[in-house]
Protein backbone atom coordinates (compact mmCIF):
# COMPACT_ATOMS: atom_id res chain seq x y z
CA UNK A 1 0.00 0.00 0.00
CA UNK A 2 0.92 3.17 0.19
CA UNK A 3 2.06 5.66 2.77
CA UNK A 4 -0.21 8.37 4.00
CA UNK A 5 0.57 11.85 2.44
CA UNK A 6 2.67 13.64 4.50
CA UNK A 7 6.12 15.91 4.97
CA UNK A 8 8.73 15.00 5.81
CA UNK A 9 11.83 17.15 6.87
CA UNK A 10 15.35 15.82 7.02
CA UNK A 11 17.56 17.88 9.91
CA UNK A 12 21.13 17.60 8.68
CA UNK A 13 19.99 17.93 5.35
CA UNK A 14 23.94 18.61 3.62
CA UNK A 15 25.04 15.72 5.72
CA UNK A 16 26.56 12.00 4.83
CA UNK A 17 23.53 10.14 6.21
CA UNK A 18 21.20 11.79 3.90
CA UNK A 19 23.13 11.32 1.07
CA UNK A 20 24.07 7.95 1.93
CA UNK A 21 21.61 6.40 3.09
CA UNK A 22 18.12 8.30 3.55
CA UNK A 23 17.66 9.54 -0.23
CA UNK A 24 18.50 6.36 -1.79
CA UNK A 25 15.96 5.02 0.38
CA UNK A 26 13.08 7.36 -0.41
CA UNK A 27 14.51 6.50 -3.55
CA UNK A 28 13.72 3.31 -3.67
CA UNK A 29 10.45 3.64 -2.04
CA UNK A 30 9.39 5.87 -5.03
CA UNK A 31 10.51 3.12 -7.60
CA UNK A 32 8.28 0.61 -5.38
CA UNK A 33 5.73 3.13 -5.66
CA UNK A 34 5.22 3.06 -1.74
CA UNK A 35 4.85 7.03 -1.36
CA UNK A 36 2.00 9.17 -2.11
CA UNK A 37 1.56 11.85 -4.67
CA UNK A 38 1.14 14.14 -1.74
CA UNK A 39 4.89 13.24 -0.13
CA UNK A 40 7.26 16.20 0.03
CA UNK A 41 10.55 16.18 1.37
CA UNK A 42 12.33 19.66 3.22
CA UNK A 43 15.88 19.43 4.01
CA UNK A 44 16.71 21.63 6.92
CA UNK A 45 20.81 22.99 7.31
CA UNK A 46 22.83 25.26 8.40
CA UNK A 47 24.63 25.10 5.20
CA UNK A 48 24.18 27.90 2.44
CA UNK A 49 22.35 26.06 -0.75
CA UNK A 50 19.37 26.25 -2.71
CA UNK A 51 17.18 24.25 -3.34
CA UNK A 52 17.95 23.31 -6.64
CA UNK A 53 22.07 22.97 -5.32
CA UNK A 54 20.71 20.55 -2.87
CA UNK A 55 18.82 18.27 -5.57
CA UNK A 56 21.85 18.31 -7.97
CA UNK A 57 23.90 17.29 -4.69
CA UNK A 58 22.20 14.11 -4.27
CA UNK A 59 22.13 13.43 -7.37
CA UNK A 60 25.28 13.41 -7.97
CA UNK A 61 26.52 11.56 -4.65
CA UNK A 62 23.29 9.15 -6.33
CA UNK A 63 25.44 8.30 -9.65
CA UNK A 64 28.62 8.42 -7.29
CA UNK A 65 26.86 4.97 -6.24
CA UNK A 66 25.92 3.74 -9.13
CA UNK A 67 29.08 3.96 -10.83
CA UNK A 68 32.06 3.41 -7.86
CA UNK A 69 29.52 1.30 -5.65
CA UNK A 70 28.26 3.30 -2.42
CA UNK A 71 27.94 1.21 0.73
CA UNK A 72 24.56 0.64 0.79
CA UNK A 73 23.09 1.44 -2.06
CA UNK A 74 23.08 -1.08 -5.09
CA UNK A 75 21.83 0.15 -8.73
CA UNK A 76 23.40 -0.10 -11.74
CA UNK A 77 21.24 2.75 -12.78
CA UNK A 78 19.11 5.88 -11.25
CA UNK A 79 15.18 5.83 -13.13
CA UNK A 80 15.29 9.27 -14.01
CA UNK A 81 11.77 9.25 -14.07
CA UNK A 82 11.55 7.87 -10.11
CA UNK A 83 14.09 10.42 -9.30
CA UNK A 84 12.28 13.56 -11.06
CA UNK A 85 9.42 12.34 -9.42
CA UNK A 86 11.30 12.70 -5.80
CA UNK A 87 13.44 15.82 -6.78
CA UNK A 88 10.09 17.76 -7.99
CA UNK A 89 9.17 17.37 -4.48
CA UNK A 90 12.23 18.66 -2.47
CA UNK A 91 12.64 21.85 -0.69
CA UNK A 92 15.42 23.70 1.13
CA UNK A 93 15.76 25.87 4.05
CA UNK A 94 18.67 26.90 5.26
CA UNK A 95 18.77 27.22 9.26
CA UNK A 96 20.61 27.26 12.68
CA UNK A 97 19.29 24.36 14.19
CA UNK A 98 19.60 26.40 17.25
CA UNK A 99 17.73 29.83 16.44
CA UNK A 100 14.07 29.64 17.04
CA UNK A 101 13.31 31.52 13.68
CA UNK A 102 14.37 28.17 12.20
CA UNK A 103 11.10 26.57 13.62
CA UNK A 104 9.06 29.69 12.69
CA UNK A 105 10.40 29.91 9.03
CA UNK A 106 9.64 25.64 8.88
CA UNK A 107 6.19 25.68 10.04
CA UNK A 108 5.27 28.80 7.89
CA UNK A 109 6.99 26.30 5.14
CA UNK A 110 4.70 22.92 6.07
CA UNK A 111 1.96 24.71 6.48
CA UNK A 112 2.01 26.40 2.67
CA UNK A 113 3.04 22.63 1.57
CA UNK A 114 -0.05 21.16 3.90
CA UNK A 115 -2.09 23.79 1.53
CA UNK A 116 -0.64 23.91 -1.74
CA UNK A 117 0.97 20.35 -1.85
CA UNK A 118 -1.42 18.14 -0.40
CA UNK A 119 0.40 16.87 2.85
CA UNK A 120 -2.25 16.85 4.54
CA UNK A 121 -0.77 18.26 7.80
CA UNK A 122 0.92 15.32 8.51
CA UNK A 123 5.13 15.69 9.13
CA UNK A 124 7.96 13.09 10.08
CA UNK A 125 10.96 15.10 11.02
CA UNK A 126 14.21 12.98 10.53
CA UNK A 127 16.89 14.14 12.70
CA UNK A 128 19.92 13.12 10.69
CA UNK A 129 22.18 15.38 12.89
CA UNK A 130 24.81 14.95 15.94
CA UNK A 131 23.01 13.25 18.78
CA UNK A 132 23.66 16.12 20.99
CA UNK A 133 21.33 17.97 19.04
CA UNK A 134 18.34 15.66 19.49
CA UNK A 135 17.18 17.29 22.74
CA UNK A 136 17.84 20.63 21.22
CA UNK A 137 15.79 19.69 18.17
CA UNK A 138 13.06 18.60 19.64
CA UNK A 139 12.61 21.04 22.11
CA UNK A 140 12.59 23.90 19.40
CA UNK A 141 10.02 21.71 17.61
CA UNK A 142 7.91 21.85 20.85
CA UNK A 143 8.72 25.50 21.29
CA UNK A 144 7.38 26.07 17.86
CA UNK A 145 4.49 24.52 18.03
CA UNK A 146 5.12 21.80 15.18
CA UNK A 147 4.73 18.44 17.14
CA UNK A 148 1.12 18.86 18.42
CA UNK A 149 -0.84 16.93 17.04
CA UNK A 150 -4.26 18.04 15.66
CA UNK A 151 -7.68 16.03 15.11
CA UNK A 152 -6.84 13.12 12.10
CA UNK A 153 -3.20 14.61 11.78
CA UNK A 154 0.43 13.22 13.14
CA UNK A 155 3.61 14.21 13.70
CA UNK A 156 6.49 12.05 14.67
CA UNK A 157 10.33 11.99 15.32
CA UNK A 158 12.75 9.96 14.15
CA UNK A 159 16.13 9.52 15.75
CA UNK A 160 19.03 7.17 15.44
CA UNK A 161 21.31 5.70 17.96
CA UNK A 162 23.59 6.82 19.95
CA UNK A 163 20.73 7.38 22.43
CA UNK A 164 23.05 8.22 25.45
CA UNK A 165 26.17 6.45 26.06
CA UNK A 166 25.78 5.41 29.47
CA UNK A 167 22.36 4.62 31.54
CA UNK A 168 21.95 7.64 33.19
CA UNK A 169 22.72 9.84 29.97
CA UNK A 170 20.14 7.30 28.14
CA UNK A 171 17.39 8.10 30.67
CA UNK A 172 18.12 12.28 30.87
CA UNK A 173 17.79 11.80 26.91
CA UNK A 174 14.42 9.84 27.10
CA UNK A 175 13.21 12.30 29.69
CA UNK A 176 13.68 15.43 28.18
CA UNK A 177 12.27 14.52 24.74
CA UNK A 178 9.54 12.68 26.48
CA UNK A 179 8.95 16.46 27.78
CA UNK A 180 7.87 17.50 24.50
CA UNK A 181 6.85 14.18 22.97
CA UNK A 182 4.48 11.42 23.38
CA UNK A 183 5.54 8.50 23.05
CA UNK A 184 4.20 7.22 20.21
CA UNK A 185 5.38 10.19 18.32
CA UNK A 186 8.92 9.03 19.34
CA UNK A 187 10.70 6.85 16.50
CA UNK A 188 14.20 5.40 18.57
CA UNK A 189 15.30 3.79 14.82
CA UNK A 190 18.14 1.12 14.92
CA UNK A 191 18.90 0.31 11.75
CA UNK A 192 19.48 -3.48 12.32
CA UNK A 193 15.94 -4.12 12.65
CA UNK A 194 15.62 -2.52 8.70
CA UNK A 195 17.78 -5.98 7.68
CA UNK A 196 15.76 -8.01 6.11
CA UNK A 197 16.74 -11.18 7.76
CA UNK A 198 16.74 -9.96 11.11
CA UNK A 199 13.02 -9.45 10.62
CA UNK A 200 12.55 -12.97 9.45
CA UNK A 201 13.85 -13.98 12.56
CA UNK A 202 10.31 -14.00 13.89
CA UNK A 203 9.24 -15.46 10.13
CA UNK A 204 11.65 -18.86 11.18
CA UNK A 205 10.09 -18.95 14.51
CA UNK A 206 6.47 -17.98 14.44
CA UNK A 207 5.03 -19.12 11.18
CA UNK A 208 6.60 -22.62 11.58
CA UNK A 209 5.44 -25.77 13.61
CA UNK A 210 8.76 -26.87 13.03
CA UNK A 211 11.79 -25.23 15.20
CA UNK A 212 9.80 -23.31 17.84
CA UNK A 213 9.42 -26.89 20.01
CA UNK A 214 13.08 -27.58 19.66
CA UNK A 215 14.14 -23.31 21.01
CA UNK A 216 14.86 -23.75 24.57
CA UNK A 217 16.91 -25.59 27.00
CA UNK A 218 16.10 -29.37 26.12
CA UNK A 219 17.30 -28.90 22.79
CA UNK A 220 20.15 -26.30 22.54
CA UNK A 221 23.45 -26.48 24.24
CA UNK A 222 23.94 -22.91 23.37
CA UNK A 223 23.93 -19.75 20.94
CA UNK A 224 26.76 -17.69 19.45
CA UNK A 225 25.97 -14.31 18.27
CA UNK A 226 28.50 -12.62 15.81
CA UNK A 227 28.43 -9.37 14.15
CA UNK A 228 32.40 -9.09 12.34
CA UNK A 229 33.11 -6.39 10.55
CA UNK A 230 36.25 -6.05 8.34
CA UNK A 231 36.12 -2.03 8.44
CA UNK A 232 38.31 -0.29 11.18
CA UNK A 233 37.23 2.78 12.66
CA UNK A 234 37.94 4.89 9.74
CA UNK A 235 37.70 8.45 9.99
CA UNK A 236 35.33 8.04 13.17
CA UNK A 237 38.35 8.26 15.20
CA UNK A 238 36.77 10.98 17.80
CA UNK A 239 33.55 9.59 17.87
CA UNK A 240 35.08 6.05 18.17
CA UNK A 241 37.33 6.74 21.09
CA UNK A 242 34.71 7.71 23.25
CA UNK A 243 32.49 5.33 22.41
CA UNK A 244 34.41 1.68 21.73
CA UNK A 245 33.00 -1.43 20.55
CA UNK A 246 30.89 -2.27 23.74
CA UNK A 247 28.87 0.84 23.83
CA UNK A 248 28.63 1.31 20.06
CA UNK A 249 27.08 -2.34 18.60
CA UNK A 250 26.27 -4.22 22.23
CA UNK A 251 22.92 -2.36 23.51
CA UNK A 252 21.60 -1.54 20.75
CA UNK A 253 22.48 -3.83 17.48
CA UNK A 254 23.44 -6.96 18.95
CA UNK A 255 20.83 -6.70 21.64
CA UNK A 256 18.15 -6.72 18.97
CA UNK A 257 19.42 -10.07 17.49
CA UNK A 258 19.26 -11.57 21.02
CA UNK A 259 15.73 -9.92 21.46
CA UNK A 260 14.98 -11.83 18.24
CA UNK A 261 16.53 -14.57 18.72
CA UNK A 262 15.15 -15.19 22.84
CA UNK A 263 12.30 -13.94 23.19
CA UNK A 264 8.65 -15.55 23.85
CA UNK A 265 6.53 -15.57 21.67
CA UNK A 266 4.49 -12.50 21.20
CA UNK A 267 0.30 -12.42 21.56
CA UNK A 268 -0.04 -10.34 17.89
CA UNK A 269 2.68 -8.59 15.98
CA UNK A 270 1.53 -5.27 17.44
CA UNK A 271 4.15 -2.76 17.92
CA UNK A 272 3.65 -2.72 21.96
CA UNK A 273 3.08 -7.02 22.28
CA UNK A 274 6.45 -7.64 20.58
CA UNK A 275 8.33 -4.56 21.99
CA UNK A 276 7.20 -6.05 25.52
CA UNK A 277 8.43 -9.60 25.05
CA UNK A 278 11.83 -7.94 23.59
CA UNK A 279 12.44 -6.15 27.07
CA UNK A 280 11.37 -8.72 29.08
CA UNK A 281 13.79 -10.62 27.74
CA UNK A 282 16.47 -7.79 27.92
CA UNK A 283 14.98 -7.67 31.77
CA UNK A 284 15.97 -11.55 32.33
CA UNK A 285 19.72 -10.52 31.50
CA UNK A 286 21.61 -11.82 34.46
CA UNK A 287 22.83 -8.68 36.39
CA UNK A 288 26.50 -8.35 35.64
CA UNK A 289 28.97 -7.98 38.39
CA UNK A 290 32.12 -6.22 38.35
CA UNK A 291 34.16 -9.15 39.14
CA UNK A 292 32.14 -11.37 36.37
CA UNK A 293 32.66 -8.40 34.20
CA UNK A 294 35.95 -8.83 33.85
CA UNK A 295 35.94 -12.93 33.98
CA UNK A 296 33.33 -13.09 31.35
CA UNK A 297 33.55 -9.94 29.38
CA UNK A 298 36.64 -10.16 27.16
CA UNK A 299 37.96 -6.95 25.37
CA UNK A 300 41.02 -6.34 21.99
CA UNK A 301 42.19 -3.45 20.38
CA UNK A 302 42.90 -4.45 16.77
CA UNK A 303 46.87 -3.85 15.98
CA UNK A 304 48.64 -3.57 12.72
CA UNK A 305 47.58 -6.84 10.02
CA UNK A 306 46.01 -7.85 7.40
CA UNK A 307 42.39 -7.61 6.24
CA UNK A 308 41.19 -9.46 3.15
CA UNK A 309 44.55 -8.97 1.94
CA UNK A 310 45.17 -5.12 2.53
CA UNK A 311 48.01 -4.06 4.83
CA UNK A 312 45.61 -2.55 8.07
CA UNK A 313 47.27 0.16 10.59
CA UNK A 314 47.01 -0.75 14.62
CA UNK A 315 43.56 0.99 16.51
CA UNK A 316 46.57 3.42 17.99
CA UNK A 317 47.96 5.16 14.78
CA UNK A 318 44.39 5.48 13.46
CA UNK A 319 43.52 9.54 12.94
CA UNK A 320 42.20 10.91 16.25
CA UNK A 321 42.96 8.07 18.24
CA UNK A 322 45.53 8.18 21.49
CA UNK A 323 48.51 6.76 21.00
CA UNK A 324 48.06 4.76 24.38
CA UNK A 325 44.04 4.13 23.94
CA UNK A 326 42.65 1.75 26.17
CA UNK A 327 39.14 1.92 23.61
CA UNK A 328 38.00 -1.18 22.66
CA UNK A 329 37.52 -2.76 19.35
CA UNK A 330 36.34 -5.63 20.22
CA UNK A 331 34.16 -6.97 22.96
CA UNK A 332 33.05 -11.33 23.81
CA UNK A 333 30.48 -11.70 26.25
CA UNK A 334 29.14 -14.98 28.07
CA UNK A 335 25.42 -13.52 29.05
CA UNK A 336 22.77 -15.88 30.61
CA UNK A 337 19.39 -15.61 30.56
CA UNK A 338 17.20 -16.22 33.58
CA UNK A 339 14.41 -17.50 32.74
CA UNK A 340 12.12 -21.27 31.95
CA UNK A 341 13.20 -21.33 28.29
CA UNK A 342 17.26 -20.19 28.64
CA UNK A 343 18.14 -21.38 32.02
CA UNK A 344 21.82 -23.03 31.78
CA UNK A 345 22.09 -22.34 27.96
CA UNK A 346 24.85 -19.46 27.24
CA UNK A 347 24.67 -16.88 24.67
CA UNK A 348 28.28 -15.81 23.54
CA UNK A 349 28.26 -12.72 21.50
CA UNK A 350 30.98 -11.38 20.32
CA UNK A 351 31.58 -7.86 17.79
CA UNK A 352 34.66 -6.27 16.72
CA UNK A 353 36.28 -4.01 13.98
CA UNK A 354 38.95 -5.32 11.96
CA UNK A 355 38.11 -8.91 11.85
CA UNK A 356 39.17 -11.74 9.33
CA UNK A 357 35.75 -11.68 7.18
CA UNK A 358 32.19 -9.66 7.73
CA UNK A 359 30.04 -11.66 8.96
CA UNK A 360 26.52 -11.07 11.13
CA UNK A 361 25.21 -14.53 12.39
CA UNK A 362 23.80 -16.43 15.11
CA UNK A 363 24.61 -19.73 15.55
CA UNK A 364 22.29 -22.05 17.42
CA UNK A 365 24.25 -25.19 19.02
CA UNK A 366 22.19 -27.79 19.97
CA UNK A 367 22.52 -30.56 22.23
CA UNK A 368 24.58 -34.10 21.20
CA UNK A 369 23.00 -37.10 20.77
CA UNK A 370 22.40 -38.18 24.14
CA UNK A 371 24.10 -41.82 22.98
CA UNK A 372 26.65 -42.26 20.02
CA UNK A 373 26.01 -45.66 18.49
CA UNK A 374 28.99 -44.39 16.33
CA UNK A 375 31.91 -44.97 18.42
CA UNK A 376 35.46 -44.87 17.05
CA UNK A 377 34.11 -42.61 13.94
CA UNK A 378 35.02 -39.56 13.76
CA UNK A 379 31.70 -38.37 14.83
CA UNK A 380 33.16 -37.67 18.45
CA UNK A 381 34.87 -35.08 16.93
CA UNK A 382 32.26 -33.52 15.10
CA UNK A 383 29.54 -30.65 16.30
CA UNK A 384 27.16 -31.79 13.89
CA UNK A 385 23.79 -29.67 15.12
CA UNK A 386 24.17 -25.99 14.17
CA UNK A 387 21.53 -23.97 12.63
CA UNK A 388 22.87 -20.70 11.81
CA UNK A 389 20.81 -17.32 10.86
CA UNK A 390 23.20 -15.88 8.05
CA UNK A 391 22.13 -11.74 8.60
CA UNK A 392 24.93 -10.91 6.38
CA UNK A 393 26.23 -11.10 4.18
CA UNK A 394 24.98 -13.96 1.74
CA UNK A 395 21.96 -13.72 3.63
CA UNK A 396 20.31 -17.33 4.35
CA UNK A 397 19.37 -20.10 6.77
CA UNK A 398 21.80 -23.42 7.16
CA UNK A 399 21.51 -26.50 8.96
CA UNK A 400 24.11 -28.83 9.81
CA UNK A 401 24.22 -31.94 10.88
CA UNK A 402 25.61 -35.40 10.30
CA UNK A 403 24.92 -37.82 7.25
CA UNK A 404 26.67 -41.22 6.12
CA UNK A 405 29.44 -41.38 3.79
CA UNK A 406 28.38 -43.39 0.76
CA UNK A 407 30.62 -46.84 0.93
CA UNK A 408 31.29 -49.76 2.96
CA UNK A 409 32.64 -48.43 5.66
CA UNK A 410 30.17 -46.75 8.18
CA UNK A 411 31.80 -43.44 8.31
CA UNK A 412 30.56 -39.96 8.60
CA UNK A 413 30.24 -36.58 7.19
CA UNK A 414 29.08 -32.67 8.20
CA UNK A 415 26.39 -31.53 6.07
CA UNK A 416 24.40 -28.79 5.60
CA UNK A 417 20.86 -27.93 3.99
CA UNK A 418 21.27 -24.24 3.30
CA UNK A 419 18.70 -21.74 2.35
CA UNK A 420 20.01 -18.79 0.17
CA UNK A 421 17.64 -15.97 0.46
CA UNK A 422 18.60 -15.08 -3.27
CA UNK A 423 18.40 -18.12 -4.91
CA UNK A 424 14.70 -17.91 -4.09
CA UNK A 425 13.26 -14.81 -3.66
CA UNK A 426 14.14 -11.55 -5.93
CA UNK A 427 15.46 -8.64 -3.44
CA UNK A 428 14.69 -5.40 -4.38
CA UNK A 429 17.98 -2.98 -4.34
CA UNK A 430 17.62 -2.06 -0.06
CA UNK A 431 19.92 0.31 1.83
CA UNK A 432 18.11 -1.26 4.94
CA UNK A 433 15.97 2.15 5.78
CA UNK A 434 12.80 1.54 3.68
CA UNK A 435 10.90 -0.56 5.59
CA UNK A 436 12.22 1.66 8.56
CA UNK A 437 11.03 4.79 6.59
CA UNK A 438 7.78 3.72 5.27
CA UNK A 439 6.48 2.28 8.89
CA UNK A 440 6.87 5.30 10.24
CA UNK A 441 4.89 6.68 7.83
CA UNK A 442 2.35 4.66 7.92
CA UNK A 443 2.58 4.53 11.85
CA UNK A 444 3.77 1.59 12.50
CA UNK A 445 6.47 1.23 15.43
CA UNK A 446 7.17 -2.37 15.66
CA UNK A 447 10.88 -2.22 14.37
CA UNK A 448 11.44 1.13 16.46
CA UNK A 449 12.79 0.90 20.02
CA UNK A 450 10.59 2.08 23.77
CA UNK A 451 12.47 4.14 25.82
CA UNK A 452 12.30 1.47 28.14
CA UNK A 453 14.19 -1.00 25.70
CA UNK A 454 16.70 1.50 25.21
CA UNK A 455 17.13 1.92 29.40
CA UNK A 456 17.16 -1.85 29.37
CA UNK A 457 19.96 -2.04 27.02
CA UNK A 458 21.92 0.46 28.98
CA UNK A 459 21.23 -1.32 32.09
CA UNK A 460 22.04 -4.70 31.19
CA UNK A 461 25.63 -3.13 29.70
CA UNK A 462 26.44 -0.36 32.91
CA UNK A 463 28.34 -2.58 35.14
CA UNK A 464 30.67 -3.45 32.12
CA UNK A 465 30.98 0.38 31.23
CA UNK A 466 31.93 0.43 35.06
CA UNK A 467 34.33 -2.14 35.96
CA UNK A 468 36.24 -1.18 32.70
CA UNK A 469 36.47 2.33 33.56
CA UNK A 470 37.72 1.38 37.00
CA UNK A 471 39.97 -1.12 35.21
CA UNK A 472 41.94 0.12 31.80
CA UNK A 473 43.10 -2.60 29.49
CA UNK A 474 46.43 -3.22 30.19
CA UNK A 475 47.38 -5.83 27.23
CA UNK A 476 45.79 -3.91 24.14
CA UNK A 477 46.67 -4.05 21.16
CA UNK A 478 45.69 -7.90 21.72
CA UNK A 479 44.74 -9.25 18.12
CA UNK A 480 45.94 -8.22 14.75
CA UNK A 481 43.70 -6.91 11.94
CA UNK A 482 42.59 -9.84 9.92
CA UNK A 483 42.27 -11.98 12.74
CA UNK A 484 39.44 -13.70 14.57
CA UNK A 485 39.85 -11.99 18.01
CA UNK A 486 42.32 -11.98 20.79
CA UNK A 487 43.21 -15.32 22.27
CA UNK A 488 41.31 -14.72 25.32
CA UNK A 489 37.70 -14.68 23.84
CA UNK A 490 38.99 -18.20 22.55
CA UNK A 491 39.54 -19.24 26.16
CA UNK A 492 36.14 -17.58 27.28
CA UNK A 493 34.72 -20.28 25.25
CA UNK A 494 37.24 -22.67 25.66
CA UNK A 495 36.85 -22.73 30.11
CA UNK A 496 33.07 -24.26 28.63
CA UNK A 497 34.63 -26.77 26.73
CA UNK A 498 33.25 -24.84 23.45
CA UNK A 499 34.64 -23.14 20.65
CA UNK A 500 33.88 -19.86 18.62
CA UNK A 501 32.62 -21.04 14.86
CA UNK A 502 35.97 -19.51 12.83
CA UNK A 503 35.39 -16.90 11.07
CA UNK A 504 37.37 -17.93 7.98
C1 LIG B 1 26.73 1.40 13.36
C2 LIG B 1 28.01 1.52 14.12
O1 LIG B 1 25.64 1.67 14.20
O2 LIG B 1 26.61 0.08 12.84
C3 LIG B 1 29.17 1.21 13.20
O3 LIG B 1 28.14 2.83 14.65
C4 LIG B 1 29.00 -0.14 12.56
O4 LIG B 1 30.39 1.26 13.90
C5 LIG B 1 27.62 -0.27 11.92
O5 LIG B 1 29.98 -0.29 11.57
C6 LIG B 1 27.37 -1.68 11.45
O6 LIG B 1 26.22 -1.73 10.66
P1 LIG B 1 26.13 -2.65 9.36
O7 LIG B 1 24.75 -2.42 8.85
O8 LIG B 1 27.21 -2.18 8.44
O9 LIG B 1 26.36 -4.04 9.83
Amino acid sequence: AVAPPCAMVIFGAAGDLTKRLVVPALYNLVSARRLPAGFQLVGVDRVARTAEEWRTDLGEAMKGFVAHGGGEFEADHIDEAAWRWLTGRMTYLQGDLTEPTTYRRLGEHLAGLDKAAGTAGNHLFYLAVADRFFSVVVAALGSAGLVSEAEGQWRRVVIEKPFGHDLPSAKALNASILETLQEHQIYRMDHFLGKETVQNIMALRFANGLFEPLWNRQHIDHIQITAAETVGVERRGKFYEVTGALRDMVPNHVFQLLAMTAMEPPISFDADAVRDKKAEVIQALRPMTSRRALREVVRGQYDAGTVLGQPAQAYRHEPDVAADSTTETFVAWKLKIDNWRWAGVPFYLRTGKFMRRRRTEIAVRFHQAPYTLFRGTDVERMNPNWMILRIQPDEGIALEFAAKRPGPSVTLGNVSMDFAYKTYFDMAPNTGYETLLYDCMIGDATLFQRADNIEAGWRAVQPILDAWAHNPAKDFPNYAAGSDGPAAADELLARDGRAWRPLA
